[in-house]
């Protein structure tokens, strides 16, 4: 029998780091030179490394802490629970956590989004709304609606039936073959139109993909109400509205996947709220507990429900964790402070500020377009103004990895260098922050988008 060697772990944060933990979408072997930045605490807008060291944290924590580092109030209420009832599961069992959150969560959505299912996270919360979709299909006679429609560059989450409606070819690459099922349309970049169109045209692609698929085999339409991955796609007047009337013609389901823009980041309980449409399904995790506590959720419908409800009808689908009941404590505890504290009314009152920060950063020669809602944010870089002339692979590469990740966070703020699209900054920082925390952000963007015109040659 071979005998197995115990492996006593021992060393610094930075050598257990490297030699066991796992990071997600990480070159791990970057760091064979480098530290690995450790974040040791918390507090406001604010985190601190290993060394003690202030970051601004303008990402949230990847668009989670909307409340804010550190709140106490949110972990006792954890703790609280934990010890009445640290877990019990929502299969074919329930407690109260759960039970009050879901009304709670029914109360605030618009429309009749009544019904609340409970994941630990966002993929599965989208996996779950795309099951859901199938599901309702076939109880209510059209098994072969099994299709779902999202935009290109968009990011839903890395399960693979998420993944399927991921449009972001290097994350689906290395797992294909995927789900069946996912089809894609143009983002709304109104920065860069596809060629021939008008804003106005990009809903009738959905409309489009929905005839070529064949209506009878098109479950669901899933969308963001902001799109992250891209760098903060707005949608143009009207494209909800008209996705909307699309959906009904076809009997086809609308997600709102609000992962990031639910819970604050776009100054309403809800992103659909702020473009005024109504979905079938609203997916949700990150801001729902402010990232206290790992949980998702999905919000369907009367009319989604209705066909669970009937005879020995089920929604054949659950998690061990979903609904957990400190997670759900904790949960609302934040939407606690979310209303005690004008957590929305502070992001309405004070986005203007960041936006008018951010377009005061357009005299820089990269800084190609500024664009998103609420506090969630994007700044394209760009080798050409007048052209729009993108960088090509290699100069993204030395412009974002090279240079930009590192500086920015090397002079004490967190945001994202992203290029799964064209190159952007990203900026969603926590919904407490303010003018004084903009000025920040100015004080390091500011300098370091100066230098990287000079390193990469912009002048324009
Ligand atoms: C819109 C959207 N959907 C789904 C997900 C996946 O969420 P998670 O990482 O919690 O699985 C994300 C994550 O950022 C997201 O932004």
């Amino acid at each position: 029998m071979a005998t197995t060697e115990r492996h006593v772990a021992t060393g610094s944060l930075q050598e257990l780091a490297k030699a066991h933990l796992w990071m997600h979408f990480t070159r791990m072997g970057a760091y064979a030179e480098h530290e690995i930045p450790i974040i040791v605490r918390g507090e406001g807008c604010y985190v601190w490394d290993e060394h003690g060291k202030r970051y601004l944290d303008g990402l949230s924590s990847l668009f989670c802490v909307n409340i804010g580092h550190g709140r106490g109030d949110v972990v006792q209420a954890g703790a609280d629970q934990a010890k009445e009832l640290g877990y019990y599961s929502t299969w074919t069992f329930a407690h109260p956590p759960a039970i009050e959150l879901a009304a709670r969560l029914a109360a605030l959505a618009p429309g009749d989004l009544n019904r609340v299912f409970f994941t630990s996270g966002g993929a599965e919360s989208v996996e779950s709304a795309l099951k859901l979709a199938r599901q309702y299909h076939k109880l209510t006679g059209h098994p072969n609606k099994t299709k779902f429609i999202a935009r290109e560059i968009a990011y839903h989450g890395t399960t693979l039936g998420a993944l399927a409606a991921t449009g972001i070819p290097n994350l689906r690459e290395p797992f294909e073959p995927l789900v069946p099922g996912g089809c894609h349309v143009p983002s709304t970049n109104l920065y860069r139109l596809p060629r021939h169109m008008t804003a106005h045209d990009l809903a009738e692609t959905i409309r489009d993909r929905i005839l070529f698929e064949g209506p009878d085999t098109v479950a669901a339409v899933i969308l963001e109400p902001v799109q992250n991955a891209g760098g903060c796609f707005t949608p143009p007047e009207g494209y909800f509205q008209r996705v909307r009337e699309i959906c009904d013609e076809f009997d086809v389901l609308l997600i709102s996947d609000e992962v990031i823009c639910a819970f604050g980041r776009l100054g309403h309980w809800f992103g659909c709220e702020r473009y005024d449409y109504l979905p079938d399904i609203i997916t949700v995790a990150k801001g729902l507990t402010s990232a206290y506590a790992p949980m998702g959720a999905l919000l369907a419908t009367d009319r989604v429900a209705a066909p669970f409800d009937e005879g020995t009808n089920g929604f054949m689908h659950g998690y061990t964790f979903g609904g957990h009941p400190v997670a759900a404590a904790i949960a609302m505890a934040n939407l606690d402070v979310f209303e005690r504290e004008g957590i929305l009314e502070h992001v309405r009152a004070h986005e203007a500020d960041l936006r008018a920060m951010l377009e005061s950063l357009r005299d820089i020669p990269i800084v190609g377009d500024v664009r998103g809602a609420g506090y969630f944010h994007a700044i394209e870089l760009v080798k050409d103004r007048s052209t729009k002339a993108e960088f090509g692979d290699d100069e993204a590469e030395t412009l974002l990895r090279g240079f930009l990740s590192g500086e920015l966070y090397r002079r004490g703020l967190i945001c994202r260098a992203d290029d799964r699209g064209d190159p952007v900054i990203m900026l969603a920082p926590p919904l407490i922050a303010g003018p004084e925390q903009f000025a920040e952000i100015e004080a390091v963007l500011r300098p370091v988008l100066e230098e990287a015109s000079e390193r990469m040659h912009v002048t324009g």
